[in-house]
């Protein structure tokens, strides 16, 4: 077994941060991912919610090589026409007026929440106070473990970022009671991902609009998980109708590239050049990779797909929530699902892991399935046979 060598210099040599599964991955092609050992498996991770072209894509390898042979790295100190087309094209497709480039969801998190307190400033508002909701997740930097609404990632690291409260998600009345004017923005997940695949309520989000218009405050919404097609719409907002003025991009933007970024209204547009950077931040090679994905979703009808396949992996889950009476729940949007056990979800990971289907938590007890985007109907009865077997035994 290769693996074996792999899996132990890792455990002698790697910082405790990752309680990885025991697996290493060698290759990948379309929803397929191989081990080191020639072990094959169906992939209903996909990086967790990031490689929606699936693996092994041919175009995206191919602009990533092509756009290295030409310029790998410029910095922000000159300009190069793929970053300048690219986020041209995403402005025109999402609606926004303004972007920033990063690198993950977390400088995603931390460039909105700048960007809130110096728009405050600008503006003239006593308030800075941001409002989070209890369960959410948003990455664990300083600022973005202060908004991340979960006990068990803040407290180890306290004291956090000051000015930050939290609301319990789909309570309006715990939103409206949260706000006054010492609050400059609220922030959200539409989906809340991490914390259990949980919709935020339309009722919820109208409330946040009401009280963005009522205190004028900003609304940001963490799309870095459901953005870019999962939700079976290319952002999340659209299934709600409500813009938020800060949109946070991450994970599946670049394919399985590193690169994340905020979509900004003009009206939250407060940076000035010295407030914010990212020495990689729409690094060439990320934008001409992020130009095939945002491509493919809206020419080459991946979003269609999406949206269709997504439908039909939510009717397979509703169905088997119907014969598995230890599924107390199945929900979620598009291609970002989750049922929820009554209990053993670990167990039934680990069993499904070795009859060949990734899979993973969110959550103590809810099974994640964010597969690739591309992902077939087929493939997905594939998965909901496995589950079945394993749920049944
Ligand atoms: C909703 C959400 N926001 C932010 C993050 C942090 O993103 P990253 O791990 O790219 O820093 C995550 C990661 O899981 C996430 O799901």
């Amino acid at each position: 077994m290769v693996s074996k060598t792999y899996l132990q210099k890792n455990s002698e040599n790697a910082l405790e941060t990752y309680a990885s599964f025991p697996i290493v991955l060698d290759h990948g092609k379309g929803c397929t991912v191989t081990d080191v050992d020639g072990k094959e498996y169906l992939d209903f991770v996909a990086g967790v919610a990031v490689n929606i072209l699936g693996h092994g894509n041919i175009r995206l390898a191919k602009a990533i090589g092509q756009q290295a042979e030409r310029l790998m790295h410029c910095s922000n100190l000159y300009l190069n026409p793929v970053t300048v087309d690219y986020m041209d094209t995403l402005l025109a497709y999402s609606g926004f007026d303004k972007a920033f480039f990063c690198n993950s969801g977390t400088e995603s998190i931390e460039a909105a929440l700048k960007l809130a307190r110096k728009w405050a400033g600008v503006t003239g508002k006593a308030g800075r106070d941001i409002i989070a909701l209890n369960g959410s997740f948003h990455g664990r930097s300083f600022g973005a473990l202060s908004v991340t609404g979960q006990k068990k990632y803040q407290a180890p690291f306290a004291p956090l970022l000051p000015g930050v409260r939290f609301a319990e998600a789909n309570d309006p009345k715990a939103l409206e009671e949260a706000v006054d004017d010492s609050v400059c923005a609220i922030i959200m997940e539409p989906i809340q991902g991490e914390g259990g695949i949980k919709l935020l309520s339309k009722a919820f989000v109208e409330k946040a609009d009401e009280l963005r218009k009522k205190y004028d405050l900003l609304l940001i919404f963490d799309e870095v998980q459901c953005g870019f097609g999962r939700s079976g719409k290319l952002f999340a907002w659209e299934h709600f109708g409500i813009r938020p003025d800060i949109l946070c991009m991450a994970k599946a933007i670049a394919g399985g590239f590193p690169m994340g970024g905020i979509l900004v209204d003009k009206r939250a547009a407060a940076f000035k050049p010295g407030d914010h950077a990212a020495t990689f931040g729409g690094n060439p090679l990320a934008c001409a990779a992020a130009s095939v994905v945002l491509d493919e979703l809206t020419n080459k009808g991946l979003l269609t797909h999406a949206e269709e396949v997504g439908a039909y992996l939510g009717e397979k889950l509703e169905e088997l929530k119907g014969k598995h009476p230890h599924i107390v729940d199945a929900r979620g949007l598009g291609l970002m699902r989750g049922i929820e056990l009554s209990s053993g979800s670990a167990d039934v990971i680990s069993a499904c892991i070795d009859k060949g289907l990734l899979l993973v938590r969110a959550g103590s007890e809810v099974i994640r399935f964010v597969p690739p985007l591309i992902v077939t109907k087929e493939e997905i009865d594939k998965a909901i046979s496995i589950l079945d077997e394993v749920l049944s035994q």
